[in-house]
């Protein structure tokens, strides 16, 4: 089940062109192309006649003519030519959906059109900010649902046992967390005091010695994520550390894009506060970051296995509360929303 009224990103800006594509988003398939001025155009992708996808058609200038019987349709959906001499008829239209291009990506907006804002789009502190550095990998195609995704990016504990090349150190065993219920989403964060930089961090931050770190996990609905690595000095972190000069500041965003209820998009980039045209850095930093999202997914598809297929009940943990809560909270979102269809059906 998903949130429709929300946007999620279909695409990378550049993966969008003249050439007709099919994409899959919430189990829907979308037809997107580029009119012949650049703009960004999305046709639920199946001709109302015998429901050949129309991105098996050919594109004519701002027009998609199908590929079995010629009817053709403009970028708001409507048919404008059909064959034969009885006329169009009035209900030979396709869905056209909202989008939009901020941040390099293409959002699109799934759920009723009057409602699409792009102001509700996600926002990226520093994207423009020209102090800061940024690294962008491929996006990667996850075998499970996008729900196991947001529980991943809402426990900091995982990265302990997962990602102990990169992201691990001593204290992400067992140091507490603490949750809060925001108004878009939950954030599970904690500081782990004077400790060793785990590997990853070491070969980035700008000091010697020991650190305390901040790991903030933030998911906003439907599908989101703001995970925040702050590592400053021992002794200037902390939830009121004046923080030093020195202090790195990783900022990475994840945005789960369901394909449909088993299989997830998941596209991703950090901004950082050093160094922001260092290309190797942003090269070595893609790497390694791509490397511990792959430890995520083969983790993650294996769940997915697991927990559909599960012969006993599966148990809960305290450390589990912020991915429990997040999901209560959308599956509410949801139930609402549905409620509102019927209504509006009647
Ligand atoms: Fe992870």
């Amino acid at each position: 089940m998903f949130l429709k009224n929300a946007w999620y990103v279909a695409a990378w800006d550049h993966d969008i062109t003249r050439d007709l594509q099919q994409i899959m988003v919430l189990g829907e398939k979308i037809c997107v192309f580029r009119s012949e001025v650049g703009a960004l155009v999305a046709l639920e992708d199946a001709c109302p006649h015998r429901k050949l996808p129309l991105s098996k058609g050919r594109i004519k200038g701002d027009t998609v003519e199908c590929g079995y019987h010629g009817l053709t349709f403009n970028c708001v959906g409507q048919c404008v030519w059909a064959p034969g001499s009885g006329g169009i008829p009035s209900n030979a239209k396709v869905h056209a959906y909202p989008l939009h291009e901020k941040y390099g990506l293409v959002w699109i907006w799934m759920g009723n059109p009057a409602l699409a804002d792009p102001a509700d789009i996600f926002e990226i502190e520093n994207y423009d900010n020209p102090a800061w550095g940024i690294n962008r990998g491929a996006a990667m195609e996850l075998d499970c649902n996008y729900l196991l995704m947001c529980d991943n990016l809402l426990d900091p504990t995982h990265v302990a046992w997962v990602h102990q090349s990169s992201f691990a150190a001593d204290a992400t065993k067992d140091t507490p967390l603490r949750i809060t219920k925001t108004e878009n989403g939950v954030i599970v964060h904690r500081w782990m005091m004077d400790h060793e930089p785990a590997p990853f961090y070491r070969k980035v931050v700008e000091f010697e010695g020991n650190c305390d770190r901040l790991q903030h996990y933030e998911v906003r609905y439907p599908s989101h994520a703001l995970i925040k690595a702050v590592f400053t000095p021992a002794g200037t972190g902390g939830p009121d550390g004046s923080l030093h000069e020195n202090t790195f500041i990783m900022d990475s965003y994840n945005f789960m894009t369901p394909t449909d209820e088993g299989r997830t998009r998941y596209y991703w980039f950090q901004l950082r506060n050093i160094r922001p045209d260092d290309d190797e850095l942003s090269r070595m930093m893609s790497e390694d970051v791509q490397h511990a999202f792959e430890e995520d997914r083969d983790v993650l598809n294996e769940v997915q296995k697991g927990m559909s297929n599960k012969t006993s009940p599966h148990i809960d943990l305290p450390i589990d509360g912020g991915q429990l809560r997040f999901r209560r909270q959308l599956q509410a979102m949801i139930n609402e929303e549905r409620q509102v269809d019927r209504q509006m059906a009647e």
